[in-house]
């Protein structure tokens, strides 16, 4: 990956507001290790799911994101991830703590902790898994140890 740079610190306004505090890379070098990741994952899940009818279409992991959230960072606040990614969302917990949920709302409403240990994929449903249209609110927050974060993603309109 190429250097890190700050996200922008607001997503949104008004009741869509999202807070959030890392640092992020979302240009992959065509040599490195992350790029023999994308190349080897996609492998691996094409195989997995070639005798499911989990996707409607084929998914293809056209967008990375490297994420770094210092210790006592805030983390990002409630929020959907874009209607563009589609499918499945993979997030690659690389090193580092803190605690994820998701929430039936902005509010955390009926919030659940999800494990996501270094070494763990967290995996998210996007819209077109099996057939429903599922963007579930989440959150990060409680950093406490550097955390660094891979998210592979399918995003339509990179396709269309
Ligand atoms: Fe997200």
């Amino acid at each position: 990956m190429y250097p890190l740079r700050p996200a922008k610190n607001t997503v949104g306004t008004a009741y869509n507001l999202v807070h959030q505090d890392m640092l992020l890379q979302d240009q992959l070098k065509s040599d490195g290790a992350f790029a023999e990741l994308v190349v080897a994952f996609q492998q691996h899940f094409d195989e997995a799911i070639s005798e499911h009818s989990y996707f409607s279409a084929p998914v293809v992991f056209n967008d990375v994101m490297l994420q770094k959230y210092e210790p006592k960072s805030g983390g990002i606040t409630p929020h959907r991830d874009r209607t563009d990614y589609r499918h499945i969302i993979c997030l690659f917990v690389l090193e580092g703590f803190g605690r994820f949920y998701i929430a039936d709302d902005r509010n955390k409403t009926n919030a659940i902790e999800i494990a996501n240990l270094p070494g763990d994929v967290v995996l998210m449903p996007g819209p077109g898994f099996v057939g429903l249209n599922n963007r579930p609110f989440h959150y990060l927050e409680n950093i406490t140890q550097e955390r660094w974060v891979f998210g592979l993603r399918h995003d339509q309109s990179k396709l269309d």
